[in-house]
């Protein structure tokens, strides 16, 4: 089995992930050794804090040991992928990898003999939201029945929330002025719109009046942010989605917890003040990335 996105997964083995994630972060010595003398390798063509650093002290915590590998510093940069995830598979007993591209990411699973988890594509990012929801069944102790609203662009978390959401009964709304043209699926919308959990709008003040979260990401995909060649497109982005920042007057008189995924760029999709605010678990729901990882090593390798 592996993490590519939702599509192959069932509510229910979602649902179990996230009951897992909770399990393990509440009683942490119970797994301490469930992934003795296991390997899993970490390939990484993207920056990452959380992604690296999750998997990472997740398979120290489980007893096993990972293996950051940096894609620039391999030959992976030389060879064809489909070669050298054999060869790595071969020697490890997981990959998670993060990639520019999905098309890359399945030329690994072809070709990987262990699981390959999805560290993050520009289409999907399914561990950081098994970390979502995780941190929305520890607030609310459910899932089904609770309102999300997602305020951004329409991009790889976006999409994986859209799965992660309608397929454990959870009613999201997404606000997303833009779509970025890699991260379009239509399968996935067309199977979340036939469950009718899935709307989307853009009006934010109407979106959030009953919303249980409202989570934020970046307006600016991570490959593209100091890249010089975007710059035209991050000054339009800017003007168009500062209207859809989270802040103080957006969220007055609303209860709503505020999420968002990391990493933050103060000022633009959130405001200051926000990012610490009584309603925020921003910094818990980064801190669920260690059991989202852990959950999903488990499942796959344990
Ligand atoms: N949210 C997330 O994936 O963080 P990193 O990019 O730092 O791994």
């Amino acid at each position: 089995m592996d993490l590519a996105n939702f599509k192959e997964i069932s509510g229910q083995q979602i649902k179990e992930l996230v009951d897992s994630g909770i399990k393990i972060k509440n009683n942490p010595k119970k797994y301490m050794e469930a992934l003795s003398g296991k390997s899993l390798g970490l390939i990484f063509q993207k920056t990452s804090t959380r992604t690296r650093v999750a998997f990472e002290v997740a398979m120290t915590q489980l007893g096993g040991h990972a293996l950051f590998i940096d894609w620039r510093t391999t030959n992976f940069t030389l060879a064809d992928i489909y070669d050298e995830s054999q060869y790595l598979s071969r020697n490890v007993n997981c990959i998670m990898a993060r990639v520019l591209k999905n098309s890359d990411l399945q030329k690994m699973i072809l070709a990987s003999q262990v699981p390959v988890i999805n560290g993050c594509d520009e289409k999907y990012h399914p561990s950081q939201v098994i970390a979502d929801l995780i941190t929305i069944k520890e607030k609310k102790g459910k899932l089904e029945g609770l309102k999300v609203v997602f305020v951004g662009i329409h991009n790889n978390v976006c999409n994986s929330l859209i799965e992660g959401c309608t397929k454990t009964g959870i009613e999201l709304t997404t606000v997303t002025p833009i779509i970025n043209k890699n991260a379009q699926d239509q399968e996935l919308m067309k199977t979340a719109k036939k469950t009718g959990l899935w709307k989307t709008t853009l009006n934010v003040h109407e979106a959030i009046v009953d919303a249980d979260f409202i989570y934020t990401d970046t307006w600016i995909d991570m490959e593209f942010f100091t890249d010089s060649k975007f710059h035209r497109e991050k000054e339009n982005r800017i003007k168009i989605m500062k209207d859809y920042q989270i802040n103080t007057e957006l969220i007055r008189e609303n209860g709503a917890f505020i999420m968002h995924d990391m990493p933050i760029h103060r000022g633009y999709e959130i405001s200051e003040d926000i990012i610490e605010h009584p309603q925020s678990i921003i910094y818990v729901q980064s801190e669920n990335r260690l059991y989202s990882a852990k959950a999903i090593l488990l499942k796959l390798i344990g």
